[in-house]
């Protein structure tokens, strides 16, 4: 939990070096292991990113047969909806690389719930941990990505709901989302994103600006209430860094 109390801000100075940040802090997340485990995220701040890992150098910097990827929340649409965050990021980058299936871990958005699809994706993470309790000496992920959206909500936890305060689940089915696109989600749980050696924050654009600083400024908005059990970075572009 200290590590929420000291986040760490990376100002970049416009979205080719916020790219290449990312990438590279990704890349010093997943070397030298048997295994790595990378979180993704949704929405278009990581999409720059996704590219760029399709692109030499960066795709030859990744083990991809050693590195598995899982999603923060997705939207409960088929994986070859637009709208799907982890068909997004196959699209982008793990197809085009040919990233091994096995080592892409989608949710089970073609379940009959999302608290169904929740509970799988719970059920899986388990099975891959090895045990159903979370210890903060050893990580589920190496690397969680996140996204901040303007009314605060990071993966799919909104403001106001009650996956706010879940400490025992790791997944949970979200009815209504609090922000378009208006579809139901799966997210993973702050107990669960926090398990992890890096929490990376995507911030990439100018609109984030207003809601970033508060943020930062401490206001009770869910990505104020995200943690982490190992380092808690903020890598911002310069036109969204709130002035000093
Ligand atoms: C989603 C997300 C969500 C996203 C933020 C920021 O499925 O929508 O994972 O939490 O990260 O809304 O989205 P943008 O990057 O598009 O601003």
């Amino acid at each position: 939990m200290d590590a929420k109390l000291k986040p760490q801000i990376v100002v970049v100075e416009d979205a080719q070096a916020f790219a290449a940040a990312a990438a590279r802090r990704l890349v010093g997340r997943v070397s030298g292991k048997d295994r790595a485990a990378v979180c993704l995220t949704g929405g278009s701040s990581p999409q720059g990113l996704y590219r760029l890992l399709a692109q030499d150098p960066w795709r030859g910097e990744v083990p991809w047969d050693r590195v598995h990827w899982f999603i923060g929340d997705d939207r409960f649409v088929p994986q070859n909806d637009p709208l799907s965050n982890m068909g997004t990021a196959r699209r982008l980058f793990l197809d085009r690389v040919g990233a091994p299936r096995r080592n892409i871990h989608p949710m089970a958005t073609d379940t009959n719930s999302p608290e169904s699809a929740a509970r799988l994706y719970e059920d899986n993470l388990k099975a891959l941990y090895g045990a159903d309790q979370l210890d903060p000496a050893r990580p589920l992920f190496d690397l969680v990505l996140m996204g901040l959206g303007s009314d605060g909500h990071t993966a799919s936890l909104f403001p106001g709901s009650l996956a706010l305060d879940e400490t025992r689940r790791w997944v949970l089915g979200i009815a209504k989302a609090g922000m378009e696109p208006f579809v139901p989600r799966v997210t993973l749980t702050f107990a669960a994103l926090a398990s992890t050696r890096e929490m990376l924050f995507l911030i990439d654009s100018a609109d984030k600006r207003p809601i970033l600083t508060r943020v930062l400024a401490g206001e009770d908005l869910p990505a104020h209430r995200a943690y982490s059990d190992g380092d808690l970075v903020w890598l911002v572009v310069r036109a969204a860094a709130p002035e000093r």
